[in-house]
């Protein structure tokens, strides 16, 4: 009996010990998550998702009207994965003036993940010696300024290429998708700067597999996920999204393999005069911070995969938005094109050094990034480790998204924000660039992880909006009217306009 008793006490007293080490558990979480930055309140087990796969799928929209009501630093919880958004420009300063290395971490997402793994990507690795190594790569041997100098006669064949495809178009005298163009330019573009081969040539069938898969795999990259969200059914896939991606960079891949193979049995500069950046990726060393001992084949594909990825979505999706803007806005249309047919003769292409002579059209590209930043969301960042950010708590692994896109359009820095008037940027008041410094426009990001491609980017949608403008006149296809566009977007890998613009062009001629 005194057992009994003894073990019955013994018993209580384990409860009441588990029981207040759960109330100290729970008291210690409520207390941080007291401390986390406001935010609506979560449903148990799938937390904000609604808020996010809303029906229209457009959350860079859902979260900027949360913040209205939240704040400008506001928690979601997507299923497991804690999320703070990041919704003014004041608060965009704060996190990258302060906290830019902390939360300079990737969120990875599960279409990202591969069976090869992420090393050597630079823009899922984690911030620390490998993406410092690959990033220096990209910032002196791709885009610093000698290498893109170097590079510009390739920009503007690709870009007298494509203008040449819609002028062959044009003869029928129909409507094109112009997004397509700019993306099959993007596309040949980066093919020349990696292998210096036109992989759109209609010679080539491996270049036509290569475009397809790329593009697929950019497709399924961009769906949203519940696996993300809820780590239960990240093995199941549901939706077979990792599954897809990867099947498709895994052909992608095989046929970077090859062109890889082809290079180092033929040798370099065997079909070409100029170091390309293949040759740059087989010949690196390292920068000496890292033992480095050359690229692994498995690598090169994978950086090589990253450029195509990184670069056509997000130019084509920038190149579409700015011709729908102008096609919305025929005074604007009407302006930029006076100021290239002032400054470019007709018959007389555009050239990269004509730039600095049409600040109007370098506002134009300005104005699109404003409204249409390719990535709303930036690339979304990762905190490495928990940090206080204006007073409140971001966990460590919490996601950190700048939506950029909100940004974009506060009526507090922009007057009339939703209007498309490039004049802004023409106001010596409101010289922003987008290098990262001003923070009420940041659609390349900023600090640390700023897109390593913006001198690129920025040399290359003027050249090939300019061009288009300047070769051809523009009319609505189908008899629409300028009003009655359809400017709603549509959420993939980039925002991209959810009605491809569809347009006549008629090549110009001075008479
Ligand atoms: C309209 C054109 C472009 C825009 C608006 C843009 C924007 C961005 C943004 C917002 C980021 C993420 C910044 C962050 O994480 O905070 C990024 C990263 C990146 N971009 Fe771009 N980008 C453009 C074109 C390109 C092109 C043409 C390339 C390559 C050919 C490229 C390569 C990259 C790479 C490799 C990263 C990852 C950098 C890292 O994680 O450290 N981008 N870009």
């Amino acid at each position: 009996m005194d057992y009994e008793i003894a073990g019955l006490v013994m018993a209580l007293l384990l409860w009441a010990a588990a029981w207040a080490l759960l109330a100290q558990r729970t008291r210690r979480l409520q207390e941080e998550l007291g401390r986390l930055p406001p935010g609506p309140r979560p449903w148990p087990v799938v937390g904000n998702i609604f808020q996010l796969l809303g029906a229209a799928f457009a959350p860079h929209q859902s979260f900027a009207k949360l913040a209205k009501k939240h704040g400008p630093v506001m928690t979601l919880h997507l299923g497991s994965m804690t999320t703070v958004v990041i919704s003014s420009s004041e608060a965009a300063r704060v996190m990258f003036k302060n906290h830019d290395v902390v939360l300079a971490g990737r969120k990875i997402y599960e279409s990202m993940k591969s069976e090869i793994g992420n090393e050597g990507s630079l823009i899922t690795a984690q911030y620390g010696p490998r993406w410092r190594m690959l990033r220096r790569l990209c910032t002196t041997e791709f885009f610093a300024a000698a290498p893109l100098d170097a590079m510009r006669g390739v920009r503007a064949k690709c870009v007298h290429q494509m203008v040449q495809y819609i002028r062959d178009a044009a003869a029928n005298g129909l409507g094109i998708d112009v997004g397509r163009f700019f993306f099959l330019m993007a596309f040949n573009l980066i093919g020349n700067l990696i292998f210096s081969k036109d992989l759109l040539d209609p010679e080539s069938e491996t270049g036509a597999k290569f475009f397809y898969h790329a593009g697929k795999a950019m497709e399924f990259a961009g769906k949203p996920n519940v696996a993300d969200f809820l780590p239960m059914l990240k093995r199941v896939d549901p939706q077979g999204i990792r599954r897809r991606t990867q099947f498709h960079v895994k052909r992608g891949f095989d046929i970077a393999g090859e062109f890889l193979k082809e290079r180092m049995e033929k040798g370099s500069s065997v079909e070409k005069k100029r170091r390309d950046y293949l040759d740059v990726l087989l010949e690196y060393g390292g920068d000496g911070e890292e033992e480095h001992v050359g690229f692994a084949p498995t690598t090169i594909n994978i950086i090589v995969f990253e450029m195509f990825s990184a670069g056509t979505d997000t130019t084509t999706s920038t190149l579409e938005w700015a011709m729908a803007e102008l096609l919305h806005n025929p005074q604007t249309l009407h302006k930029v094109q006076a100021e290239l047919r002032t400054a470019i003769p007709p018959g007389k292409k555009l050239q990269e050094e004509d730039l600095e002579h049409l600040p109007y059209l370098r506002a134009v590209i300005k104005e699109t990034l404003r409204l249409h930043p390719p990535l709303p969301f930036l690339v979304p960042h990762m905190a490495m480790d928990s940090c206080n950010m204006l007073g409140f708590h971001v966990p460590k692994e919490t996601q950190i998204l700048v939506n950029v896109w909100a940004i974009g359009r506060d009526p507090k820095t922009w007057k009339d924000p939703l209007e498309f008037r490039p004049e802004r940027f023409l106001d010596p008041d409101m010289a922003a660039d987008y290098k990262g410094r001003h923070f009420e426009f940041i659609p390349f990001g900023s600090g640390r992880r700023i897109c390593p491609a913006l001198p690129l980017a920025s040399r290359l949608m003027p050249l090939t909006l300019g061009s288009v403008l300047h070769a051809f006149d523009w009319v609505l296809a189908d008899g629409l009217k300028p009003a009655e566009m359809d400017m709603r977007e549509r959420m993939g890998i980039t925002l991209r306009k959810a009605v491809p613009v569809k347009a006549i062009p008629v090549p110009y001629v001075c008479l």
